[in-house]
């Protein structure tokens, strides 16, 4: 009898996908949009949101189903709009998913940068999941069974040079979430962090030297990952390598941040070479 007791605990406890209303930020490329794919197939509903209003309508041109709204987690009015039609329209949403997000390869050095630029992911990746939160958790405590899963990054483990104001928002969004999930330990909003390694997405493309693809996640594996994880109620959904990652950072941390400034010296020089 003892092992189907624990069985039964472990469903209890793991969220219901399949009845579940989930929002997701940056829904319409990467990570977002193959949660999408891979969160329908579970059978929840879907409510994606993203600046760009062609990404949005292709989004839903791909599926159907999904609810698209154009919004920017960096704006707090949008998201005090957001609010608004969101509850209104889906009062049975259950889930949020802050996985918008922005990575840039900054020098601190360059002057071209004005004061409001420079915080530019700290607005998107940091301040829009903070806000966020803090508009939408008084409705998500309402509901019987809720999650707030927050993207950070293996970067929040490892400043990555190259991307200095990315790596500080990261390394801040996992602080933000261990004391998020403790406040909330005694509510029904259960707290998740998804954190990818380098994943094949749009995130990069901009970029003057494109990441090494044989170091870079294929962003089906990465999701399936996630999904699996909040079924099975794990507070971190990552893969393997970001354990062997979080590992490294406390064995050799030196030698992690090293490598990743030797690609800020290669970007620094070709940014050099193309002025
Ligand atoms: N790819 C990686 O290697 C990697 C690794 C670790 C963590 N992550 C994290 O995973 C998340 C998703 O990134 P991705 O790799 O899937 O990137 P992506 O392909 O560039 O997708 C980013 C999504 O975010 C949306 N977005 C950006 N700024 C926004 C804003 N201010 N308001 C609302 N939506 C916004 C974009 O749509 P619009 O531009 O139309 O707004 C897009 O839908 C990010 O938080 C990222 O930091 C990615």
């Amino acid at each position: 009898m003892k092992p189907l007791h624990l069985c039964i605990i472990k469903n209890d406890r793991s969220m219901d996908l399949k009845n579940s209303t989930i929002l997701i930020t940056g829904g319409t490329s990467g990570i977002g949009l193959e949660l999408v794919k891979q969160l329908t197939r579970q059978g929840a509903n879907i409510i994606v949101t993203g600046r760009n209003l062609d990404a949005l309508n292709a989004t839903k041109k791909q599926f159907p189903k999904v609810h698209t709204f154009q919004s920017d987690v960096s704006k707090p009015q949008d998201i005090e709009q957001l609010f608004k039609d969101v509850t209104y329209q889906f009062p049975q949403l259950n889930i949020l998913i802050n996985n918008a997000g922005q990575m840039r390869l900054i020098d601190l050095q360059d002057t071209s940068l004005d004061l409001e630029d420079i915080n530019r992911e700290v607005a998107t990746n940091l301040s829009g999941t903070i806000q966020m939160v803090h508009q939408f958790l008084p409705h998500l405590l309402t509901k019987k069974s809720a999650a707030i899963v927050n993207v950070s990054s293996g970067i929040a483990f490892m400043s990555y040079s190259p991307a200095p104001i990315y790596s500080a928002t990261k390394a801040a969004v996992h602080a933000y979430t261990l004391a998020l999930r403790l406040q909330l330990e005694d509510t029904n909003v259960k707290v998740f962090e998804m954190i990818p390694p380098g994943v094949k997405t749009n995130l990069q493309n901009d970029w003057i030297q494109q990441p090494n693809p044989r170091m870079m996640m294929e962003v089906d594996k990465m999701v399936a990952v996630a999904i699996q994880g909040l079924i099975k109620d794990k507070k971190d959904l990552q893969p393997f390598r970001i354990g062997i990652i979080r590992m490294a950072t406390r064995l050799v941390p030196h030698i992690l941040l090293n490598f990743g400034h030797r690609e800020f010296k290669k970007i620094k020089k070709l940014n050099k070479q193309q002025q």
